[in-house]
Formats: structure tokens, C-alpha cells, sequence
């Protein structure tokens, strides 16, 4: 039997912030309306860096903490939303960017659950026995798909990026997961239209701006991935006690509270950094993850657990439980 593990962890988010203060002076809103609702006081902006920037960034960081050469990568895989270019992929650009000419890389596409469906996805990998090393990442650059005349959405997101280096392992660290799709729902939360263009077809406008319900999302937060939580907590025949800190997705605090609520957790073990960063969707849990490894609240000894779960469009949810 083949395992896997997380054994390294890094973030990497543009050295430009963007306070509530500063957008309430290009359009109608206040710091007040936006941290009451969201939590968020700020922002990290890419002025002069793509997605692939931030991923290649965190790769380099990654393989610097391990002590790695980028030849002994197997494969990379970057959840991103918003790619530089849909070909090549943002993980094709970082391969070349670090030099890992034995490693095939690829983009994963589920929105705020892509980096927990990658890191899944990954697990897979290494324990099918055929590979032993590779990168998880999750980077978005969301200020180019938000539509900055829009003030319901425009305040929420952020960029930036994060990722774990997987290794083989002795022992099982993957202890449970969930993941999900409701692709029915999809239209609740929507970007990067591309419309028909050929001189043979009815033309079609591209739309690129993200677009939400945002209290159908609320809702599905709530209700639907809250259940899939307690159902993997169920899965690893843990108890909810058993767990050290729950990593959620940072969408907004007021969720993280109701979910706390629900599932029966103290706010405690629920870390929260959208304050600092919006929302970066597939970036956002292991930028969060690796800001708790710094902080010393989460050890790389494999004598925690911790749970992630990521939830979002297509609509789209995952959970992973994991000893770190
Ligand atoms: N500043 C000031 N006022 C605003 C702003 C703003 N930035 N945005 C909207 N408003 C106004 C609206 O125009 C509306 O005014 P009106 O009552 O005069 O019409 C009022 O505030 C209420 O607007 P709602 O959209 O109903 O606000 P709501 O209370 O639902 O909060 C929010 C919006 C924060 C987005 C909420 O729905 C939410 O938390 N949704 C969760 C979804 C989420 O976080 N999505 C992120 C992406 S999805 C994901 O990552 C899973």
C-alpha cells in the first residue's frame, strides 16, 4: 500500500493591499458595509504579476523549504479559475518557469473547491505508486475577472496563492474525503463566458466578469456544505473533537460563524485570514494553511488533524481530513 503526505506548505500574495477605505473612494461603499457583512478589511492586488507569477513563486518556496532540485517533481497541478491562457495551462508555465522537466502538469478547474480537489486528485497519484513527488497549488488573479462597476462583488475577492509539496509516505495521512457537484446550480455563481465567434456561427458575446447569488451561496454554504462536512467527520470514524483545526474556505466570516455553529465547533479552531485577503478562492485554504504553519498554530510533525473544505462554483464542494 502506497500513501501520501503534506510536507511542505507556502503562499506568496502581491506586495500591493487594497483597504475598504481605498475602494470607498472609486465606488459607493464603506468599510463599515463591507467588514459587518464579510469580514474582509483588505486585499492583495496583482499590478504587474499574472497567476502563473504568484504559482511559480510559491513553487520555488516550496521546493526551497524541502531542499528539492525541480527534477525530482512528478507532477504539478495549479486550481485556478484564472489562468493566464486556457493553453498553455498556468501549471505548464510554472513547470517551465522552475525547471522540472520530468514533472506533467496540469490545471484544475473548481473554482473555490479546485485547490481540495487537486489536492485529492494528487493523493491519487502518489498513492497509485507510479509517482512520488509533486506540487499542489492554488493561485488566482480574481481582480481581472471582477467587474470593478459592480460594488456587490467587487469587494469581496483578492489575489494570491498557495500550495503543499505531496510526497510519498509510510503511513496513511489521508483519512477521509467528500467532494461534490451540482452543476444544476451552476448559474448561481458564473465567469469567464467565452462566446462563439466563428464567421459560421450566431455571434455571442464573451462575459468574463464573475457574477454571484450571493445568498444563494450563503445558503448552500450553510446548508449543503456544512452537511458534507459532518458527513466525512462521519466517514473518518472521528469525532468532531478529534479535530484540531478546521481550514474553510474563505469566503466570508459571517459563514465560518454559522458553520461553527452548525457543525458544534468552537470559533477557535476555525482560522480565518479572509480579513486580510477577500476572498482568493482556489488560493484561499492553502494560503491559510501555510499562514498557520508559520504562525506555529499548525505543525508539520503528523500530530495534528485538520480538515479542509472548499466550496464554490459549479457549484462545487470538497473536504478533505487529513493528519499534518
Ligand atoms: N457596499 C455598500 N452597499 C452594498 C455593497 C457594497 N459593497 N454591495 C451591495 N450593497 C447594497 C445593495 O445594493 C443592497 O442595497 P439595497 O438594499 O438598497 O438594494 C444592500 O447592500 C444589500 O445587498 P445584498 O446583496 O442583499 O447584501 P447581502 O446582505 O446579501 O450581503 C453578501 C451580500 C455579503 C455578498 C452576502 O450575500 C454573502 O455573504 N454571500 C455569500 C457569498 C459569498 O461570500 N460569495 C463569495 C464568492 S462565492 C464563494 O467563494 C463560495
Amino acid at each position: 500500500m502506497k500513501y501520501a503526505r503534506i510536507s511542505q506548505v507556502a503562499h506568496y500574495a502581491p506586495r500591493q493591499v487594497i483597504t475598504n477605505d481605498d475602494l470607498a473612494e472609486i465606488m459607493d461603499t464603506s468599510d463599515e458595509w463591507i467588514s459587518s457583512r464579510t469580514g474582509i478589511k483588505k486585499r492583495h492586488l496583482a499590478y504587474d504579476e499574472s497567476t502563473s507569477d504568484l504559482a511559480t513563486k510559491v513553487a520555488e518556496k516550496l521546493l526551497t523549504k524541502a531542499d528539492l532540485s525541480a527534477d525530482e517533481l512528478d507532477f504539478i497541478i495549479v486550481a485556478t479559475i484564472t489562468p493566464d491562457s486556457l493553453m498553455p495551462s498556468t501549471a505548464a508555465r510554472v513547470q517551465a518557469n522552475i525547471g522540472a522537466k520530468k514533472a506533467f502538469a496540469f490545471d484544475m478547474t473548481a473554482a473555490c473547491s479546485g485547490f481540495v480537489f487537486a489536492l485529492s486528485m494528487g493523493e491519487k497519484l502518489i498513492a497509485s505508486g507510479t509517482y512520488q513527488k509533486g506540487l499542489i497549488i492554488g493561485s488566482e488573479t480574481l481582480s481581472k475577472v471582477v467587474d470593478w462597476t459592480d460594488r456587490g462583488t467587487a469587494v469581496l475577492f483578492g489575489d494570491g496563492a498557495g500550495g503543499v509539496l505531496l510526497e510519498s509516505a509510510q503511513m496513511q495521512y489521508f483519512l477521509a474525503e467528500k467532494q461534490g457537484t451540482d452543476g444544476s446550480r451552476g448559474e448561481k455563481l458564473t465567469s469567464g463566458f467565452l462566446g462563439l465567434s466563428s464567421p459560421f456561427a450566431q455571434e455571442t458575446p464573451d462575459q468574463k466578469y464573475l457574477a454571484m447569488d450571493g445568498r444563494a451561496i450563503f445558503d448552500f454554504a450553510i446548508r449543503d456544505v456544512a452537511q458534507s462536512i459532518s458527513e466525512t467527520i462521519e466517514a473518518s470514524h472521528l469525532e468532531v473533537e478529534d479535530i484540531d483545526y478546521f481550514l474553510l474556505h474563505q469566503a466570508n466570516e459571517r459563514i465560518l460563524n454559522k458553520m461553527a455553529k452548525k457543525l458544534g465547533v468552537s470559533r477557535n479552531k476555525i482560522p480565518a485570514n479572509m480579513m486580510e485577503y477577500g476572498n482568493t478562492s482556489a488560493a484561499s485554504i492553502p494560503i491559510l494553511l501555510s499562514e498557520c504553519v508559520e504562525q506555529g498554530i499548525i505543525n508539520l510533525n503528523g500530530n495534528q488533524t485538520i480538515l479542509l473544505s472548499g466550496f464554490g462554483g459549479g457549484l462545487t464542494w470538497g473536504t478533505l481530513i487529513v493528519t499534518i
